[in-house]
Protein backbone atom coordinates (compact mmCIF):
# COMPACT_ATOMS: atom_id res chain seq x y z
CA UNK A 1 0.00 0.00 0.00
CA UNK A 2 1.20 3.39 -1.40
CA UNK A 3 2.49 5.76 2.02
CA UNK A 4 0.84 8.87 2.31
CA UNK A 5 3.23 11.94 3.08
CA UNK A 6 1.99 14.31 5.55
CA UNK A 7 3.29 18.31 4.75
CA UNK A 8 3.09 21.71 6.76
CA UNK A 9 5.46 23.33 3.97
CA UNK A 10 3.31 25.73 2.40
CA UNK A 11 5.40 25.54 -0.81
CA UNK A 12 3.53 21.94 -1.03
CA UNK A 13 -0.05 22.65 -0.54
CA UNK A 14 -2.75 23.07 -3.22
CA UNK A 15 -5.33 25.62 -2.85
CA UNK A 16 -6.93 24.81 -6.16
CA UNK A 17 -7.09 21.21 -4.57
CA UNK A 18 -8.41 22.72 -1.22
CA UNK A 19 -11.03 24.88 -3.10
CA UNK A 20 -12.33 22.26 -5.38
CA UNK A 21 -13.56 20.27 -2.02
CA UNK A 22 -14.58 23.78 -0.33
CA UNK A 23 -16.55 25.11 -2.70
CA UNK A 24 -19.47 22.46 -2.24
CA UNK A 25 -19.22 21.59 1.38
CA UNK A 26 -21.70 22.47 3.88
CA UNK A 27 -19.61 25.31 5.80
CA UNK A 28 -18.28 27.26 3.30
CA UNK A 29 -20.53 25.94 -0.47
CA UNK A 30 -19.17 29.09 -3.06
CA UNK A 31 -16.33 30.05 -1.69
CA UNK A 32 -14.30 31.43 -4.32
CA UNK A 33 -10.96 30.28 -5.36
CA UNK A 34 -9.41 33.23 -4.34
CA UNK A 35 -10.55 33.46 -0.74
CA UNK A 36 -8.98 29.74 -0.11
CA UNK A 37 -5.53 31.18 -1.38
CA UNK A 38 -5.69 34.37 1.13
CA UNK A 39 -7.04 32.19 3.56
CA UNK A 40 -4.45 29.76 2.98
CA UNK A 41 -1.30 32.07 3.05
CA UNK A 42 -2.62 33.43 6.37
CA UNK A 43 -2.69 30.04 7.94
CA UNK A 44 -0.65 27.10 9.28
CA UNK A 45 -1.92 24.47 6.19
CA UNK A 46 -1.20 20.54 6.65
CA UNK A 47 -2.17 18.50 3.95
CA UNK A 48 -1.66 14.51 3.30
CA UNK A 49 -0.28 13.75 -0.14
CA UNK A 50 -0.76 10.23 -1.79
CA UNK A 51 1.41 10.18 -4.41
CA UNK A 52 1.94 13.89 -4.87
CA UNK A 53 -1.31 14.73 -5.05
CA UNK A 54 -3.43 16.62 -2.01
CA UNK A 55 -5.96 13.75 -0.29
CA UNK A 56 -6.63 15.46 3.10
CA UNK A 57 -6.09 19.43 3.90
CA UNK A 58 -6.57 21.37 7.71
CA UNK A 59 -5.17 24.50 8.60
CA UNK A 60 -5.23 26.84 11.52
CA UNK A 61 -6.17 30.49 11.85
CA UNK A 62 -3.34 31.61 14.72
CA UNK A 63 -1.60 34.44 16.01
CA UNK A 64 1.62 31.71 16.73
CA UNK A 65 1.56 32.77 20.26
CA UNK A 66 -1.88 32.59 22.39
CA UNK A 67 -4.50 30.83 20.16
CA UNK A 68 -5.80 29.08 17.00
CA UNK A 69 -8.72 28.16 15.18
CA UNK A 70 -9.03 25.00 13.48
CA UNK A 71 -11.06 24.96 10.13
CA UNK A 72 -11.28 23.34 6.57
CA UNK A 73 -10.83 19.73 7.65
CA UNK A 74 -11.34 17.37 5.14
CA UNK A 75 -9.97 14.19 3.74
CA UNK A 76 -11.37 12.88 0.58
CA UNK A 77 -14.00 10.60 0.52
CA UNK A 78 -12.10 7.39 -1.07
CA UNK A 79 -9.61 7.95 1.72
CA UNK A 80 -11.62 8.34 4.59
CA UNK A 81 -11.65 5.97 7.72
CA UNK A 82 -8.01 4.96 7.56
CA UNK A 83 -6.53 7.60 10.56
CA UNK A 84 -5.50 10.10 8.05
CA UNK A 85 -7.54 12.84 9.53
CA UNK A 86 -5.77 12.10 13.29
CA UNK A 87 -2.01 11.72 11.48
CA UNK A 88 -2.73 14.70 9.36
CA UNK A 89 -3.75 16.97 12.58
CA UNK A 90 -1.32 15.54 14.74
CA UNK A 91 1.27 16.60 12.05
CA UNK A 92 -0.80 20.57 12.53
CA UNK A 93 -0.86 20.28 16.46
CA UNK A 94 2.85 19.08 16.14
CA UNK A 95 3.95 22.88 14.72
CA UNK A 96 6.30 24.12 16.66
CA UNK A 97 4.36 27.73 16.33
CA UNK A 98 1.18 26.25 17.93
CA UNK A 99 2.51 24.96 21.49
CA UNK A 100 1.78 26.52 24.80
CA UNK A 101 -1.58 28.08 23.16
CA UNK A 102 -3.90 29.23 25.56
CA UNK A 103 -6.98 28.65 23.92
CA UNK A 104 -8.11 26.38 20.49
CA UNK A 105 -11.39 26.47 19.10
CA UNK A 106 -13.21 24.54 16.27
CA UNK A 107 -16.98 24.32 15.05
CA UNK A 108 -17.35 20.99 13.98
CA UNK A 109 -21.38 19.40 13.15
CA UNK A 110 -20.54 15.28 13.71
CA UNK A 111 -16.99 14.74 14.18
CA UNK A 112 -17.10 15.79 18.04
CA UNK A 113 -15.32 12.31 18.79
CA UNK A 114 -12.17 12.97 16.51
CA UNK A 115 -11.39 16.29 18.08
CA UNK A 116 -12.02 14.65 21.28
CA UNK A 117 -9.21 12.56 20.70
CA UNK A 118 -6.91 15.59 20.30
CA UNK A 119 -8.10 17.25 23.80
CA UNK A 120 -11.47 19.34 22.50
CA UNK A 121 -13.65 19.49 24.44
CA UNK A 122 -17.72 21.04 24.23
CA UNK A 123 -17.84 24.52 25.38
CA UNK A 124 -17.58 24.58 29.44
CA UNK A 125 -19.08 27.95 29.48
CA UNK A 126 -21.14 28.45 26.15
CA UNK A 127 -23.10 31.92 27.51
CA UNK A 128 -19.81 33.28 27.34
CA UNK A 129 -18.81 32.95 23.71
CA UNK A 130 -20.35 35.30 21.48
CA UNK A 131 -20.12 35.53 17.43
CA UNK A 132 -20.84 37.44 14.16
CA UNK A 133 -21.33 34.72 11.75
CA UNK A 134 -22.77 34.93 7.80
CA UNK A 135 -23.10 31.43 6.51
CA UNK A 136 -24.43 33.02 3.12
CA UNK A 137 -21.70 34.97 2.79
CA UNK A 138 -19.89 33.02 -0.22
CA UNK A 139 -23.08 33.30 -1.58
CA UNK A 140 -23.43 36.85 -1.26
CA UNK A 141 -22.63 39.23 -4.36
CA UNK A 142 -18.63 38.80 -5.45
CA UNK A 143 -16.96 39.05 -1.49
CA UNK A 144 -13.35 38.28 -2.06
CA UNK A 145 -13.54 38.06 -5.80
CA UNK A 146 -13.30 35.46 -8.64
C1 LIG B 1 -14.26 14.02 9.29
C2 LIG B 1 -13.15 13.48 8.40
C3 LIG B 1 -12.10 14.57 8.20
C4 LIG B 1 -12.49 12.28 9.08
O1 LIG B 1 -11.40 11.84 8.29
P1 LIG B 1 -10.90 10.31 8.28
O2 LIG B 1 -9.50 10.28 7.78
O3 LIG B 1 -11.90 9.47 7.59
O4 LIG B 1 -10.91 9.98 9.84
P2 LIG B 1 -9.94 8.95 10.60
O5 LIG B 1 -9.88 7.67 9.86
O6 LIG B 1 -8.65 9.67 10.88
O7 LIG B 1 -10.73 8.67 11.97
C5 LIG B 1 -11.53 9.62 12.56
C6 LIG B 1 -11.93 9.14 13.93
O8 LIG B 1 -12.92 10.07 14.38
C7 LIG B 1 -14.18 9.42 14.43
N1 LIG B 1 -15.22 10.33 13.95
C8 LIG B 1 -16.04 11.00 14.73
N2 LIG B 1 -16.88 11.72 14.02
C9 LIG B 1 -16.58 11.51 12.75
C10 LIG B 1 -17.11 12.01 11.54
N3 LIG B 1 -18.14 12.86 11.50
N4 LIG B 1 -16.57 11.61 10.40
C11 LIG B 1 -15.54 10.75 10.41
N5 LIG B 1 -14.98 10.25 11.54
C12 LIG B 1 -15.50 10.64 12.70
C13 LIG B 1 -14.03 8.15 13.62
O9 LIG B 1 -14.95 7.18 14.07
C14 LIG B 1 -12.60 7.76 13.94
O10 LIG B 1 -12.56 7.26 15.25
P3 LIG B 1 -11.50 6.17 15.75
O11 LIG B 1 -10.25 6.95 16.03
O12 LIG B 1 -12.10 5.63 16.99
O13 LIG B 1 -11.30 5.18 14.65
C15 LIG B 1 -13.70 13.00 7.02
O14 LIG B 1 -14.73 12.09 7.26
C16 LIG B 1 -14.22 14.12 6.14
O15 LIG B 1 -13.47 14.73 5.39
N6 LIG B 1 -15.54 14.41 6.22
C17 LIG B 1 -16.14 15.45 5.40
C18 LIG B 1 -15.67 16.82 5.79
C19 LIG B 1 -15.92 17.11 7.25
O16 LIG B 1 -17.00 16.85 7.76
N7 LIG B 1 -14.89 17.62 7.92
C20 LIG B 1 -14.93 17.93 9.34
C21 LIG B 1 -15.48 19.30 9.53
S1 LIG B 1 -15.48 19.74 11.23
Amino acid sequence: MPSVEYTLDPARIDAVAAHAFLVDCYWSRGIPLSTVRRAIDHSICVAALLHGRQIAFARLVTDRATFAYLADVYVLPDHRGQGISKRMLQTLFDHPDVQGLRRLLLVTRDAHRLYQQFGFQSLASPAGFMEKHNPHIYQSANIGGG
